[in-house]
C-alpha cells in the first residue's frame, strides 16, 4: 500500500513509501516497517504495544487514533494511509508531539488526588457499587493518549481550554469520595477555560480509545458547579 507519513514539524510536509501488506498488521507496525527498513530517520514514540501507555496515538486518515490498536484492513482506504502528528498539539519532529501542555492542563484542573488520612489512620472503605463510586469508575481508565484533545474542536479554536482529559480526570476525582480537594477543583475548572467552554459536540466520546465519555464527565461538572454555586460554596 502507498503511505504518506509526515516528516518534519510543523512547516514540515508528508513523504510517501510503499509498504507490504500482512495479516492482522496494525498502523503502528506499518510506522515501524518504515522506520526499521526505509527511512531510519523517522521520529515516532510508542512504549507498550498494547493499549496501556497511550503514547502511540497519531492521526490516520485524518482520525486521531490509537496505532498500536489500529488494525490497517479497518482504516485503509484505496491501498492507501496517511499518517500524521496529532491535532492540537506542538509537533517536535515528524510524528512526535510535545505533550507538555496537555499535561500541565490535567495540573491546571487539579488532576492530582488529595486525601485527608495520615499514613497510621486506617483505609477509608469505599463501596465499589456506590453511584459516587461507580461514576468515577466510568472516567478512571484514560491512559493519557490525547486523541480526545486531538478530536475536540473547541481546543483548537481556543487553545487555554483545558480540554476533555484533564476536565474528566478532575471528574473522577470530585466523585471520589475520598478526595478533599472537591470544591477547589471545582473552582479550577469552573473558569473561562474551563468545562463551560465544552459545545458537547461529543468528538471526545466517540474518539476515545476506552471507551470514556469526557461529555459525561463534562456535563456532570457543570452540574456539580451550579449546585455548589446555589449553595455560596465557590
Ligand atoms: S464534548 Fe466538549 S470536550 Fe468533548 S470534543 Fe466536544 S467540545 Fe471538546
Ligand atoms: S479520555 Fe480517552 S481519548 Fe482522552 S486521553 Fe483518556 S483514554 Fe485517551
Ligand atoms: S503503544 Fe502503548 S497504547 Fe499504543
Amino acid at each position: 500500500m502507498k503511505v504518506s507519513v509526515w516528516k518534519g514539524g510543523a512547516q514540515g510536509a508528508f513523504q510517501e513509501f510503499e509498504v507490504p501488506r500482512f495479516p492482522s498488521q496494525t498502523v503502528l507496525d506499518v510506522v515501524t516497517h518504515i522506520q526499521r527498513a526505509l527511512d531510519p530517520t523517522l521520529a515516532y514514540r510508542y512504549a507498550c504495544r498494547v493499549g496501556m501507555c497511550g503514547s502511540c496515538a497519531m492521526t490516520v486518515n485524518g482520525v486521531p487514533r490509537w496505532t498500536c490498536r489500529t488494525h490497517v484492513d479497518r482504516v485503509v482506504r484505496n491501498e492507501s494511509l496517511s499518517i500524521a502528528p496529532l491535532r492540537n498539539l506542538p509537533v517536535i519532529r515528524d510524528l512526535v508531539t510535545d505533550m507538555s501542555v496537555f499535561f500541565d492542563k490535567w495540573a491546571r484542573a487539579k488532576g492530582q488526588f488529595q486525601g485527608s488520612r495520615t499514613k497510621d489512620e486506617d483505609f477509608e472503605r469505599i463501596k465499589p457499587s456506590s453511584s459516587e463510586r461507580r461514576q468515577a469508575d466510568a472516567g478512571i481508565e484514560c491512559i493519557g493518549c490525547a486523541v480526545c484533545y486531538s478530536a475536540c474542536d473547541v481546543v483548537a479554536w481556543n487553545p487555554d481550554y483545558l480540554g476533555p482529559a484533564a476536565l474528566n480526570r478532575a471528574w473522577t476525582l470530585v466523585k471520589d469520595e475520598r478526595d478533599a480537594a472537591k470544591l477547589e477543583r471545582l473552582r479550577a475548572v469552573a473558569g473561562d477555560a474551563g468545562c463551560h467552554s465544552c459545545h458537547t459536540h461529543m468528538s471526545c466520546t466517540e474518539r476515545c480509545p476506552k471507551h470514556i465519555s469526557p461529555t459525561a464527565g463534562i456535563a456532570g461538572l457543570k452540574r456539580e458547579i451550579l449546585k455548589a454555586a446555589f449553595r455560596n460554596e465557590l
